[in-house]
């Protein structure tokens, strides 16, 4: 018997946002809407209006001219988690998926396309298991999604912290300085190793490779005493020394990923100034990094994620996430990418280069 054609779907974003969300709503949408005459819904705030019934249908008007602009026009949320949700403070998370399934039963929602990082995936791995049709997108400005070599919004965050270092090598060198920036990228240290690359920071600390204050202070003595009076060092929030610990902002209670990491540049700010005798500033990029326009390469990619994932529904590919892998457009079960995440590897070719053109990794 030949597959039912798939008629009606939604789209939702899930987790912290990232420039190139729009780009792939609307490239899921459109082709929906104009090649397949698909009615699609967008669900507000990620699986939190999945829980609460915030699911509105979407034109393709809604969809038009949302290329270049940042953020996601449905909203999104890092809190909910449909299997275990918590309703209001100080009860016991409850597991909902059943009336988020129902709120899509009731619209005669046929399937669901998940945008979103590896929280996102995880439930989408868990309503698919519940036997719903699902799809997701990888996005997140961290790069550290597995089964997928880049996830979009990543360039668009290199770029911003790139220009940003490129603005701090100025000052730096005005006041004889060492200039401290954060990073984002959660656990992984995609975005200090290549914005730091990019830059030519002369120190990149990632979690991948836990660093020696002592090591990070004779480089920077070093270069002062040849000359160089100032430094510039890129640290990803996750950065630790060798034995130590992540710098953690804060916890947030309901939130399937509760902490928050932050705080690095300012801890190393203080223990280099006192290592050295040199005046360290410490600067945290922040939310920064996820806000603006995506670049053209972003755009791009979003756009092939966003096509794809639609055509591969059409197929009848269920329960997948679409990727980005050795230069070419794939797709891989959710089962085999959710709860993992993409580290740096600490031989990396770009580890490598970036230890042959003198920048030191704090070791
Ligand atoms: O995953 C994206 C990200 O921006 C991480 O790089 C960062 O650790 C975290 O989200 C910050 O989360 P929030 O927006 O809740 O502060």
């Amino acid at each position: 018997m030949a597959k039912k054609k798939i008629k009606r779907i939604a789209v939702l974003t899930g987790g912290g946002d990232c420039p190139g969300l729009n780009a792939v709503i609307r490239a899921v949408a459109k082709t929906a809407i104009a090649k397949y005459q698909m009615k699609v819904w967008g669900v507000a705030d990620g699986y939190e209006g999945l829980i609460e019934d915030h699911i509105e249908p979407l034109s393709y008007d809604d969809v038009s001219g949302i290329l270049t602009v940042g953020g996601t026009i449905l909203g999104s949320s890092n809190k909910a988690n449909p299997f275990s949700y918590l309703v209001s403070p100080g009860t016991r998370p409850r597991d909902l998926s059943d009336q988020c399934l129902e709120n899509l039963r009731k619209r005669e929602i046929e399937a669901l396309i998940c945008i979103g990082g590896d929280g996102t995936m995880v439930s989408a791995a868990a309503f698919a298991k519940k036997g719903l049709v699902v799809m997701g997108v990888p996005k997140t400005i961290d790069n550290d999604i597995y089964g997928t070599d880049m996830t979009f919004g990543f360039h668009t965050a290199v770029n911003t912290a790139t220009e940003a270092l490129d603005k701090l090598h100025t000052t730096a060198s005005s006041h004889h300085r060492v200039m401290i920036m954060e990073v984002m990228g959660r656990y992984a240290g995609w975005i200090a190793l290549h914005a730091g690359v990019a830059s030519g920071s002369d120190v990149i600390l990632i979690p991948e490779i836990p660093y020696e204050l002592d090591c990070v202070a004779a480089y920077v003595k070093k270069r002062s005493q040849k000359g160089r009076r100032y430094s510039i060092i890129v640290a990803a929030e996750s950065a630790a020394p060798r034995g130590g610990k992540m710098v953690v902002h804060k916890e947030v209670a309901d939130s399937p990923d509760p902490i928050r990491l932050g705080g690095i540049a300012e801890v190393l700010a203080d223990e280099l100034s006192e290592a050295t005798g040199i005046s360290c500033r410490g600067v945290n990029l922040g939310h920064v990094q996820r806000g603006g326009s995506p670049t053209p390469f972003d755009r791009v990619l979003a756009t092939q994620l966003g096509h794809h994932a639609l055509e591969l529904l059409v197929r009848g590919v269920n329960n997948h996430l679409v990727v980005w892998k050795d230069g070419r457009l794939g797709s891989t079960p959710l089962s085999r990418i959710a709860g993992k995440i993409k580290t740096v590897p600490k031989n990396s070719e770009l580890v490598r280069a970036a230890k042959a053109v003198g920048t030191s990794f704090g070791v």
